[in-house]
């Protein structure tokens, strides 16, 4: 499930992201060596898991909410894969990013993404 769901989500949304952004379709296949950028790129935009569950340790204060010990919080990595100010021109999909890895599809932590570096071949 974890490397079936989550690779073949990532192959249609590329090529539907492909679809919808022809100069970028353009520009990789001119030169195909940008696939490297290209795929973490297709990832990020695509999220092919929105959202993981969480169960809360202890009383924390994010983002000026408060989530109680024993709370069940959703972790909406899709949320974070759009957020302006930790990704640039996080709304556009983007071929050749500086830093095409630095997103949050794959997870964080102790439970981050066991397999992707196969992910991203
Ligand atoms: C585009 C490809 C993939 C994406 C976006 C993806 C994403 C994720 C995410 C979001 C998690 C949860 C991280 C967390 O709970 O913090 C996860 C966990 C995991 N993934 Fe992937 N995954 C991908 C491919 C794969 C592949 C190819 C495999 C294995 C062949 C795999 C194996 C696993 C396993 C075993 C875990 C559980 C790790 C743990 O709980 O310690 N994944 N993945």
């Amino acid at each position: 499930m974890a490397g079936s769901d989550t690779t073949r989500h990532s192959i249609t949304g590329g090529l539907l992201a492909l679809d919808q952004h022809p100069g970028e379709y353009a520009r990789l296949r001119a030169n195909p060596a940008l696939l490297e950028s290209a795929v973490p790129e297709i990832i990020r935009w695509q999220s092919p898991v929105a959202y993981m569950r969480r169960t809360a340790l202890a009383d924390l204060e994010i983002g000026g909410k408060m989530i109680r010990k024993d709370e069940k919080i959703a972790m909406w990595y899709v949320s974070g894969n759009r957020d302006e100010s930790a990704i640039p021109q996080a709304d556009q999909f983007i071929i050749d990013r500086a830093r095409p890895r630095a997103h949050a599809a794959f997870g964080f932590g102790i439970h981050r993404c066991l397999g992707q570096r196969l992910g991203l071949r």
